[in-house]
């Protein structure tokens, strides 16, 4: 985000009461964007998120000559996009960075891939090594991709669990000779797969495996974007522990890929309640309702069930905190180079309003229940630790002062607005 650095101040919120409208989900819109660019033919993508992240993917994929305007996609068939101008800024987009390396490294044309501070910290290499065994020219840093021959499939056994790995690899894949496989050590989301599915790509997928054949031809797509499940988190963990509060969301994505953090919170005893509602485009789709939670116990977290909650994880701890008992997360190194190190911001944002925290390479162990006090905390520009940090904070006793609040809008514009909406009972009007 910019240099803007505004201060959000958050009190005790007595409950939380309302319907809440979350932003269009963020993996599923920039895949939309993506895919529906190569398409042959007209794409149709109702409730795209409004947030900072996908406006990067779709400014990227206009300077490649796609025209998206509102609600369509004019796709340019697969061998369509032409050389942007200048460099592609992916803002603080690691999934436009990650998905934009695979698709444009199999362009016979370069392209060169940047974004701000904390994107340029990120680790690019995991797709560069294996877009270059595939026969990409790919470098980094900066990120330079395409501009070489054809590529070829590979096998591929991914060292990380990283949807957007697997992803970046599929997209290039289709433009491959022969068959492109991602092997990942554990199962990440899949809204690349379901989508390329619904799209009329061969893809195979059994369990950790996915297998994607040379493609011609994507069909266009007509699909209403599933509200993010990631955004709902922050709504359950703050009413799940408030007493009298009471929150629904409807048309919200429950892929079970996405969906282990509810899995979660109702075995440490939140009521959640989630009805389904008929498909989009292969993702299932439902309302979730939470209310108090009664009998809390803690939770533990390991590495085969933390990447099916990976951006959930920061709101957790703060639930953590609250539960009787220790709760553990572990198997999450990958929190450490996400848009800020996640374990370590929460950490410090977390002890310095009372919390038992202790940060471990690859996690943390929380101790809890444990009195929360207001404090001045540092979201460090990552939004998902402002959030989780507001939640923190209308449980707290006192003012939490919540500096770079404005780095919400990368993937949930409205969010302070919607927090006084609940606060006040009301329900919200966008
Ligand atoms: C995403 C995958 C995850 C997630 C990110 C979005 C995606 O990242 O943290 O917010 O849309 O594919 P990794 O694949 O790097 O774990």
């Amino acid at each position: 985000m910019g240099p803007a650095n505004l201060i959000a101040t958050v009190g005790s919120a007595r409950s939380l009461r309302g319907e809440v409208v979350l932003p269009g989900d963020k993996s599923i819109s920039h895949r939309a964007l993506m895919l529906g660019a190569i398409a042959g033919g007209e794409s149709r993508v109702r409730g795209l998120s409004a947030g900072a992240d996908v406006a990067s993917t779709a400014s990227c994929l206009r300077s490649l000559g796609v025209e998206i305007e509102d609600r369509r996609i004019a796709g340019r068939g697969m061998t369509g996009l032409r050389a942007a101008p200048g460099p592609l800024d992916c803002g603080n987009s690691g999934t436009t960075m990650r998905l934009l390396a695979g698709l444009l490294s199999a362009q016979p044309f370069e392209s060169e891939l940047t974004g701000d501070e904390s994107l340029g910290k990120r680790p690019m290499d995991r797709v560069v090594e294996p877009l270059r065994r595939m026969g990409a020219r790919a470098s980094w840093p900066p990120l330079r991709v395409g501009g070489g021959d054809g590529l070829q499939g590979i096998e591929y056994q991914a060292p990380v669990a990283s949807a957007q790995v697997k992803s970046s690899l599929l997209l290039a894949g289709m433009y491959a000779g022969g068959t492109t496989e991602v092997v990942e050590p554990v199962a990440t989301r899949d809204h690349t797969e379901r989508m390329l599915r619904a799209m009329g790509a061969s893809i195979q997928a059994m369990d950790r495996r996915v297998r994607i054949s040379h493609t011609e031809n994507l069909a266009p797509i007509d699909i209403d974007v599933p509200r993010d499940v990631s955004a709902a988190s922050f709504w359950l963990v703050a009413a799940g522990l408030i007493p009298g509060s009471r929150v629904r969301m409807p048309g919200v994505g429950l892929n079970p890929t996405r969906t282990g953090f509810l899995e979660l919170l109702r075995r440490s005893g939140f009521i959640v309640v989630a009805s389904a509602d008929p498909e989009a485009a292969g993702e299932p789709v439902g309302t979730i309702e939470v209310g108090p939670a009664s009998e809390l116990r803690p939770f533990d977290i390991d590495a085969t069930t933390a990447a099916a909650m990976i951006d959930e994880l920061p709101v957790l701890a703060v639930a953590a905190t609250q539960l009787p008992g220790t709760s553990t997360v572990r198997g999450a190194r990958e929190l450490r180079v996400k848009e800020s190190d996640r374990i370590a911001a929460m950490a410090e944002a977390l002890t310095a309003m009372g919390a038992d925290v202790t940060a471990q390479e690859d996690g943390w162990v929380i101790r809890g229940p444990r009195h929360l006090e207001g404090a001045t905390v540092d979201s460090r520009g990552d939004h998902r630790i402002a959030m989780a940090m507001a939640v923190a904070a209308v449980m707290a006793d006192g003012d939490t002062e919540i500096e770079g609040a404005e780095c919400v809008d990368i993937s949930y514009p409205g969010f302070w607005d919607q927090l006084d909406a609940l606060r006040r009972g009301h329900e919200p009007a966008c």
